[in-house]
């Protein structure tokens, strides 16, 4: 059994794992207490971390019927996120390593999140063979990352990567085809909601308003769409939704014109993440789509992907809607993985990487 952690930004979640099944995930989120300041307060989200550990680490062990000495391994997010917050779960992780003298493993945060379409359903995520080459979006408040996941060893295998080798078994591997140039999906549907005046976090709350209104009714840009790149930029997007309502101030005093706004802001970030991923999924030939991340929640961006996939006879995995958002599931699933592959236990010496970026 594996204890997992994740608190790289607002959400404080420990999960147990034990081989590929997730037997507790407890997400406690702190969405409230940053509502009233329309986005994170990190050094708030690092004394709520503080605050929220222990009892959820607790209703993990609990919840998963474990008593601490029958962890093999403990995991924590290592990068990137929020320095404190970071701090706080990785800092217990390696902590509750040391008392039980067991490995610890760092985790990086974004290479989980391609993890989690594989948790539930079906095939479930001990069975990675189901992991076929496939191109997987990851959209999020911080990320926004369009990424080659193949298997080493398989037939169907991208050529071998050099930090695969030394292992035998099959080993996932990814590389980041693009990532956001300036804002992520995610923020730039909260930012747009907070021009809207609608509360934190918006993206929700424009889907919800979205699903009533006309996509066609205003023409937003469609940044990067036609340009030969696999990278995403939604700032421009953002700032002309800004110049658009001062320009027409009294919209938002119409709910109907509002809701209108929302769909066709959606359809423009939608339609981008959807082409650019499908795009890149032809040009490498996989026979599978996967996405995660909070966005990924997204009605419209579920909806046009399994559209898109069904068209083209791809597969798709989405994440179940609970593990889209951040969890220690998927932190787990990856650190036993690792775990297994990786003969030699991990070392304390690690640190926490604010900034880590995938390759
Ligand atoms: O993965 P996540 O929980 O945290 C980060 O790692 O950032 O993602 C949170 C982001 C927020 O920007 C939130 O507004 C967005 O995901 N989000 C959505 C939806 N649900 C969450 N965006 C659009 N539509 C949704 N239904
Ligand atoms: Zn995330």
């Amino acid at each position: 059994m594996l204890l997992a952690i994740e608190t790289s930004c607002d959400d404080t979640s420990v999960a147990v794992v034990h081989r590929g099944r997730v037997l507790s995930n407890i997400v406690s989120s702190q969405r409230r207490l940053h509502a009233e300041y329309g986005g994170v307060v990190p050094e708030l989200a690092a004394r709520a971390h503080l605050r929220n550990f222990l009892p959820v680490a607790q209703a993990a062990l609990r919840e998963a019927g474990a008593s601490p000495p029958e962890l093999e391994a403990i995991a924590a997010t290592q990068g990137p996120g929020l320095p404190n917050a970071l701090l706080v779960g990785f800092t217990a992780g390696q902590s509750i390593a040391f008392a039980l003298r067991r490995p610890f493993l760092g985790i990086h945060h974004h290479e989980a999140h391609l993890y989690s379409p594989w948790i539930s359903g079906d095939p479930p995520a001990a069975d990675f063979t189901a992991f076929q080459p496939n191109v997987s979006l990851v959209v999020s408040g911080g990320h926004t990352l369009l990424v080659h996941v193949y298997l080493e060893g398989s037939p169907r295998a991208a050529p071998a990567d050099p930090t695969a080798r030394g292992q035998d078994a099959v080993v996932t591997l990814h590389r980041v085809l693009g990532s956001t140039l300036d804002d992520a999906a995610g923020e730039c549907f909260d930012k747009v909601a907070k021009l809207l005046g609608l509360p934190y976090p918006g993206g929700p709350e424009l889907d919800r308003l979205a699903a009533e209104g006309n996509p066609a009714a205003y023409e937003f840009p469609r940044p990067l769409l036609r340009e030969a790149t696999d990278d995403f930029s939604f700032a421009g997007l953002k700032t002309s939704v800004r110049y658009f309502l001062q320009k027409h101030p009294d919209l938002l005093n119409d709910p109907r014109q509002v809701r209108d706004l929302c769909a066709s802001v959606q359809a423009a970030i939608v339609e981008v993440l959807v082409a650019k991923t499908m795009r890149a999924a032809k040009r490498l030939g996989v026979g599978c789509v996967t996405a995660s991340g909070g966005v990924s929640c997204n009605r419209a961006l579920r909806r046009d992907l399994a559209a898109a996939c069904r068209r083209e006879g791809l597969v798709l995995r989405l994440s179940e809607r609970s593990l889209c958002t951040d969890n220690a599931a998927m932190i787990g699933i990856l650190a036993e993985r690792k775990f297994q592959q990786a003969p030699a236990p991990a070392s304390f010496d690690g640190e926490i990487s604010p900034r880590w970026t995938l390759a």
